[in-house]
């Protein structure tokens, strides 16, 4: 085959590639769902060390620096899920446990009541009150931490 007739085949290929890794779980590639849920848990760990910060007053509280980590928590929590589809156990180095696969129903639980405590975290930072951000941080890194503790090895 000429190069010229070849890239085009390709270029299908990779297409096809990114469709199937979205329509079907079995085709995801366990490195690249390792890496994916790896850093959308890292951005989530970022944005809640500036909430943090200013809870603890190590940084200035600013209600609009405040209201954008917090809606990007919330929007994080709902996207690394799909990096924990099954057969991503290994394949890259993780310290997500095996028991997220013997035990999916109290890992999604987890999951959720996470997403609820973002919810309520956004509202928190809305209304431009140090004093009521404060809990709802502590809240969510609660909730944070409930996962770890049963799912990421230390
Ligand atoms: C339902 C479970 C669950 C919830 C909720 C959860 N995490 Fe995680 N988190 C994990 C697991 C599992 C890993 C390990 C992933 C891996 O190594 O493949 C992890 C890894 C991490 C890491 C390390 C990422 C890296 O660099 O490898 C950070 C930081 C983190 N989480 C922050 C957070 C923050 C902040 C929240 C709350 C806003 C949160 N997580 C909520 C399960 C959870």
């Amino acid at each position: 085959m000429k190069r010229a007739t070849l890239v085009p085949v390709i270029g299908a290929l990779a297409v096809v590639g990114i469709f199937s890794a979205v329509v079907s779980a079995q085709t995801v590639r366990p490195d690249r769902a390792i890496k994916y849920r790896q850093g959308i848990m890292g951005a989530q760990g970022w944005n809640m060390g500036v909430l943090g910060a200013m809870a603890k007053g190590d940084r200035p509280y600013n209600k609009d620096e405040a209201v954008r980590a917090a809606t990007f928590v919330s929007q994080l929590l709902q996207m690394s899920w799909d990096g924990f589809a099954p057969g991503t156990d290994q394949g890259a180095p993780t310290k997500a446990k095996a028991e997220i696969w013997k035990e999916p129903a109290k890992f999604t639980q987890l999951a959720d009541a996470a997403k609820a405590e973002s919810l309520k975290l956004v509202a928190a930072a809305q209304t431009g009150d140090l004093a009521a951000l404060r809990p709802a941080v502590g809240a969510m890194g609660k909730a944070c931490n409930n996962c770890h503790d049963d799912f990421q090895s230390k």
